[in-house]
């Protein structure tokens, strides 16, 4: 049986330049924890449904399992690990600490880069569009209001009023 093509990839992942071959249907999220050892990017539903694979690429949120990694020559990924600044972490880090925002943390690396993404979208003005810029990034273990909390304080939004806060209905996918 004859090997299966390889395409050549130069990407930036991290501030650092990779240039490699990669078969046509390797997807970005298996090139980070597969092939380059970044496994703080997760792969939960491996289809586009929960965020727990989001990264970075040239600044936009993007769901890793869902774009092949040879769309991306050229361009710049920002993974969780490319977020701090040596020992300091990121105000989303630091944030999501300070506001106890996750338990299992499973999510929680998709959670931050979303965020990030959506703090660089500049669209958010609120606690509501928070949630619902947030909500392709599903939290199983329902820390979606230190989630809001963490992410509304580096957005500079003001929380909402107590009440709208602990607005989480079980079953929906509020942020
Ligand atoms: S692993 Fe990509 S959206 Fe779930
Ligand atoms: S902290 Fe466990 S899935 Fe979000």
């Amino acid at each position: 049986m004859q090997a299966p093509e390889r395409h050549p990839l130069t990407i930036t992942v991290n501030g650092r330049e990779h240039t490699l071959e990669l078969e046509a249907w390797v997807t970005l999220l298996d090139l980070l924890r597969e092939r380059l050892g970044l496994t703080g990017t997760k792969k939960g539903c491996d289809q586009g449904q929960c965020g727990a694979c989001t990264v970075l690429v040239d600044g936009r949120r993007i769901n890793s399992c869902l774009t092949l990694a040879v769309m991306q020559v050229g361009r710049s990924v920002t993974t969780i690990e490319g977020l701090a600044d040596g020992d300091k972490l990121h105000p989303l880090q630091q944030a999501f600490v300070e506001h106890d925002a996750f338990q299992c943390g499973y999510c929680t690396p998709g959670q931050i880069c979303s965020a990030v993404g959506l703090i660089n979208e500049g669209q958010a003005k609120c606690s509501a569009e928070v949630r619902e810029l947030m909500s392709g990034n599903v939290c199983r273990c329902g820390a979606y209001p230190q989630i809001l909390r963490a992410v509304s304080q580096v957005a500079g939004i003001a929380p909402d009023s107590e009440n709208a806060e602990h607005a989480v209905v079980t079953g929906t996918v509020p942020a």
